[in-house]
Order: C-alpha cells, then sequence, then structure tokens
C-alpha cells in the first residue's frame, strides 16, 4: 500500500473497462479520490464506484471522447470541481484492429492514432497544464504498450501509435522535469481484458502469445495497476521519462530462451 496516494485526486481515461477499471479499483484501495472517465461502458459505472467506497476511496464517473479536447477538458474541471484539485492524469483510453497495412484506411489509421495518441498528448496538456498554474507536483502515466519497441505487422497504426507515446512521454518528461511533474509510461505485454477477448477465446491463437511470454503465462489486470500505484507514489518520486514494461519477459528476445539462437 501507498499511504502518499491517500486522499490524491486521479483522472483515468478509459476506466470503465481492463486496465482502466483494475487501476481505478486499486487506486480506490489506496483511498485515493478517482475520476471514471468512460467512453460507452456506462452499466459498468455503478459497480467500479461502489466497489471504490467500499475500498474507502471516493469515485465519480464521467462520460467523455478522448479524442475531443472539449471532452478532456471536462474531466479535468470535473476532478477539481468534485474533489478540488488534479494529483495524478492516466492517459489509458485505446482501441487497436488488425489490418494488413496494404489494405488499411485512412479512417482507421486516424481513429486509433486520435485515440491511443492525441488523446493522450491532450491529456498530458490539460494536466500540465493545471499541475503548473497551481504548483502541483503531479504525476502523469500514459498507458503505452511492448509495441513502443516490438514491430507487429497488420498493427501499424497501434504500433506507431504506442512508439509515439514513448517519445511524447520522454519529451514532456524534459520539458516539466523542473517542476516536479512526474510523465512516466507502462508498457504492458500481453494482458486478459476485452481489448484481447477475441483473441484469447481461440485456444490456438491464446497459445501462441503464450509462447512469445517467457513467465508462462498471459498478465492480469491488476498486475498493471500495481505498476500505475507505484509510479503515481513518492515512492517514485525520483523517477520520470521512464517506461516501466510489465510484460512477463516478452521485450526480452523470447526465441533466445534456453540456449537458442
Ligand atoms: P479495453 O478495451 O478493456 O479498454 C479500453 C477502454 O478505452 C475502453 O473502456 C474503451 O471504451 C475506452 N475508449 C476507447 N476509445 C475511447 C475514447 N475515444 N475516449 C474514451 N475512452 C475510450 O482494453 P485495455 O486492455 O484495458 O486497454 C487499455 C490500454 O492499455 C490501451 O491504451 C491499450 O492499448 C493498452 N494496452 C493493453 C494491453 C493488453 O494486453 N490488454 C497491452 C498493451 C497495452
Amino acid at each position: 500500500m501507498y499511504p502518499s496516494l491517500e486522499g490524491k485526486v486521479v483522472v483515468i481515461t478509459g476506466a470503465a473497462s481492463g486496465l482502466g477499471k483494475s487501476m481505478a479499483e486499486r487506486f480506490g484501495a489506496e483511498k485515493a479520490k478517482v475520476v471514471i472517465n468512460y467512453f460507452t461502458e456506462e452499466q459498468e459505472v455503478k459497480g467500479i464506484i461502489e466497489t471504490i467506497e467500499k475500498a474507502g476511496g471516493s469515485a465519480s464517473a464521467i462520460q467523455g471522447d478522448v479524442t475531443k479536447e472539449e471532452d478532456v477538458k471536462r474531466m479535468i474541471a470535473h476532478a477539481i470541481k468534485t474533489f478540488g484539485s488534479l494529483d495524478v492524469m492516466i492517459n489509458n483510453a485505446g482501441i487497436e484492429n488488425e489490418v494488413p497495412s496494404e489494405e488499411l484506411t485512412l479512417d482507421d489509421w486516424n481513429k486509433v492514432i486520435s485515440t491511443n495518441l492525441t488523446g493522450q498528448f491532450i491529456g498530458c496538456r490539460e494536466a500540465i497544464d493545471y499541475m503548473l498554474e497551481n504548483k502541483i507536483k503531479g504525476s502523469i502515466i500514459n498507458m503505452s504498450s511492448v509495441h513502443q519497441e516490438i514491430p507487429w505487422p497488420h498493427f501499424v497504426h497501434y504500433a506507431a501509435s504506442k512508439g509515439g507515446v514513448k517519445l511524447m512521454t520522454e519529451t514532456l518528461a524534459l520539458e516539466f522535469a523542473p517542476y516536479g511533474i512526474r510523465v512516466n509510461c507502462i508498457a504492458p505485454g500481453a494482458i486478459d481484458t476485452p481489448i484481447n477477448a477475441e483473441k484469447f477465446a481461440d485456444p490456438e491463437l491464446k497459445t501462441g502469445v503464450i509462447e512469445l511470454i517467457p513467465m508462462g503465462y498471459i498478465g492480469k489486470p491488476e498486475e498493471i495497476a500495481a505498476c500505475a500505484v507505484w509510479l503515481a507514489s513518492t515512492e517514485a518520486s525520483y523517477v520520470t521519462g521512464m517506461t516501466l514494461y510489465a510484460d512477463g519477459g516478452m521485450t526480452q528476445y523470447p526465441g533466445f530462451q534456453a540456449g537458442k539462437g
């Protein structure tokens, strides 16, 4: 547990599902005040708020689309109005779809880039603007992916967006380090969330993914939430511009395991 998170105001985008939901619940367990941004999954929100409140945290939900500037501004204004501040911004919302690159439409490209990269930029900019103005030494966490590093055929738009998240994170970390604002990203490997539901429902595809993970299992959302609370806490006070890989070893060239190569 991280006592420094008690009472901190945390905004999480895409928090009604998967990693966002798990992070919201974990911050709740740390007794933080959590703003749950949801996009379409309104029916999930009540249960998440109940879980957070039962654990001793506070929560409030707001609908919004991270690709729309006015929606992201509304999310942050909601945090300030409801809980009085903003200490931690987690740009988590993301999408992917599989298409061979020669068939990828500009529409699909733009959708993924505007959600995964531009949406995260708007979240960073708005949070940093507020933190600067109010002299808050806040923490910003961007949800990247092992595909900020590992090329991914049929997901060129996704890989490009996450590569962008990496350098955006590093650049903002450098720019705002003098003000004590830390900007980091988490790069999960394969985690059991709805984004992967279709793939993991197919035993052959699931086995294929597990073969790429030296630790031999698909990660659990709570294992990513554990990274987020650490990064947001004062335990990580000297950490900025970093990517925290949480991937069971996926980025360690699994093809070379057990003396191969
Ligand atoms: P998910 O599909 O369960 O959650 C994504 C959430 O983002 C959903 O609640 C969705 O409604 C929301 N969202 C989508 N477009 C939005 C928009 N325009 N505005 C606001 N919210 C929007 O998937 P998951 O796994 O929880 O993904 C969360 C993040 O983690 C994404 O950025 C994803 O790229 C990243 N990630 C996930 C991995 C995994 O294996 N699950 C691996 C690496 C990265």
